[in-house]
């Protein structure tokens, strides 16, 4: 079957992801940016950071994907994806962002990322620093996983990436 990795990562853990899962398949890596067609491609992993629940490059990806062409989705977030309550919000996203008819012939895995406060853009810092400020006040019952994951890594550096998560996503391949 021929596949490609394609990879949208702002700060580079989704993209140590895709080089490493390249590794371990033999199956060509690229940047979203660098993507226009996919047409001949019979499968494509597309491995996406989350931003605010949307997953980079993925909207580039669903564009360019043929007509029968499978999708594999690999979301790479913050917020602890043992939580299912997490992995079905963004399942939930994931169904605005990609059609009906594609989402049909698309398996969805979910990793976990990390994150270095001192990396951050200006914007992405003054948005994390919003969102931060809103949540830590909320009752712990409004809590979710998401929401702790943010509280709990504010302004630091974390790493969750765990090159063992990816053996789940070989059955596909
Ligand atoms: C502005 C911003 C929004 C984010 N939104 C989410 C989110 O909705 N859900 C989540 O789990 N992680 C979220 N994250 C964390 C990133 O998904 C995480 O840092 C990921 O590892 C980034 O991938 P990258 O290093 O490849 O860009 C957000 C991070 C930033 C800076």
């Amino acid at each position: 079957m021929k596949s490609l990795i394609v990879y949208g990562s702002q700060y580079g853990t989704t993209k140590r992801y895709a080089e490493k899962f390249s590794e371990m398949t033999g199956v060509p890596e690229v940047s979203y940016e660098d993507v226009k067609d996919l047409k001949e491609y019979e499968l494509i992993v597309h491995f996406g950071g989350l931003y605010a629940g949307g997953v980079k490059g993925l909207k580039n990806t669903v564009k360019a994907l043929g007509k029968n062409s499978k999708l594999v989705i690999v979301t790479v977030g913050l917020a602890d994806v043992q939580d299912k309550e997490n992995t079905d919000n963004i399942k939930k996203s994931i169904k605005q962002q990609v059609p009906a008819d594609i989402l049909e012939r698309t398996e969805i895995f979910h990793l976990r990322g990390g994150i270095d406060y001192k990396k951050l853009s200006f914007k992405h810092r003054a948005m994390m620093t919003l969102v931060y400020n809103r949540a830590k006040n909320l009752p712990e019952d409004k809590k979710n996983a998401e929401v702790r994951a943010m509280i709990e890594t504010f302004n630091s550096k974390v790493d969750f990436v765990d090159y063992n998560s990816l053996n789940q996503i070989m059955k596909v391949m």
